[in-house]
């Protein structure tokens, strides 16, 4: 993986920090994670291909821009759901693909459970949603199953990254980008980001137990 870009942003801390607060609700974690999805979006999103398009304004023709290429959003279950709806009010034309991960909790490995990308046609630009890069190992089986697709043009967006998922993803795929809002410290022993905020899937479902 490419070095990642890392939000340097006063909003991207704030907004953080709300998420990351255990006495945040569900409902204002959701809201957070939209929030931050969006910033990730515009650093993710920058170098993406235009094309000229004519169009007339009220006024008169001019030459606007639009974009080039096929775009799918590919969002790991559960979590990266939270992360769509921002993505595609950005991008709305995107095409949705979910890719069903988690991860176990002895092993800390990940196991599929849900894909159904086509044998052909592959997207253009896949933006790999998912709030938590821990280990890197869902990062890793995601970014596999777009590349055995035929995409070649990956970026990640996680909200809150390890460095241990960075540094495996910086050695098996030298080709991806990485946007993250933070860097944490580190992995506890049950591979839970340190200091982290938590499952981000059971605080945007409400499903903490
Ligand atoms: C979390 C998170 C990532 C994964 C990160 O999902 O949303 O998908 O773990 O860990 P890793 O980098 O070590 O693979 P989880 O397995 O808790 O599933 P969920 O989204 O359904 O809660």
């Amino acid at each position: 993986m490419k070095p990642p870009v890392v939000l340097d942003h006063p909003l991207v801390d704030c907004h953080l920090t709300v998420l990351r607060d255990r006495e945040t609700t569900s409902a204002e974690f959701r809201q957070s994670v939209r929030r931050l999805s969006m910033l990730l979006a515009h650093s993710a999103t920058g170098g993406l291909a235009t094309s000229d398009v004519q169009i007339q304004t009220p006024i008169q023709a001019m030459t606007g821009k639009t974009l080039a290429s096929r775009i799918g959003l590919v969002p790991i279950l559960r979590a990266g759901i939270g992360m769509v709806e921002p993505m595609l009010d950005l991008i709305p034309t995107s095409e949705v693909w979910h890719l069903g991960l988690y991860r176990d909790e002895e092993t800390a490995k990940p196991v599929s459970y849900y894909s159904k990308l086509p044998e052909s046609s592959p997207v253009e630009v896949a933006f790999v949603l998912d709030p938590m890069l821990a280990t890197g190992g869902s990062a890793a089986l995601a970014c596999e199953t777009l590349l055995n697709w035929g995409v070649s043009n990956i970026k990640m967006l996680s909200i809150i990254s390890a460095p241990e998922g960075i540094d495996r993803m910086t050695t098996e795929f030298p080709q991806i980008e990485l946007h993250t809002c933070v860097i944490d410290e580190r992995l506890n022993e049950d591979a839970f980001i340190v200091p982290g905020l938590g499952d981000a899937g059971d605080r945007i479902f409400n499903t903490i137990t």
